[in-house]
């Protein structure tokens, strides 16, 4: 059902965690299916200097988090805003159709803890 990349991604997921230190969380859920994402990012001259999360829901939507992190880490904050999920399912190589969904939450996980920053800072 899934290819390596995203195998990859759910079995060893980059970034998972806590930040207590971090400069923005959001915490997001699917309206599809109700699973959870939760985003820390710490921000450092507008740029995502450090990103984790926690993700309760599916492998697609571990391994699509897992990736989306690492695609924003070390962007600019007007940079990363422009992740959509196509790019993560891109960057995934393919998802399922009925799994398209899920690569949503890394994107609006990632995009929220922005919007908050954005809004405080
Ligand atoms: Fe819920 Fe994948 S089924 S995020």
């Amino acid at each position: 059902m899934y290819n390596d990349v995203v195998m990859d991604h759910f079995q060893h997921p980059r970034n998972v965690g806590d930040m207590a230190d971090a400069t923005s969380v959001a915490e997001v859920g699917s309206q599809e299916c109700g699973d959870t994402m939760k985003v820390f990012i710490k921000i450092k001259d507008d740029v995502i200097d450090d990103i984790k999360f926690q993700t309760y829901g599916c492998a697609a939507a571990i391994a699509s988090s897992s990736i989306a992190t690492e695609m924003v880490k070390g962007k600019t904050v007007t940079e990363a805003k422009k992740l959509t999920k196509n790019d993560v399912v891109t960057e995934l190589g393919g998802l399922p159709d009925q799994k398209i969904h899920c690569s949503l939450l890394a994107v609006d996980g990632i995009l929220g803890a922005i919007e908050a920053y954005e809004k405080n800072k």
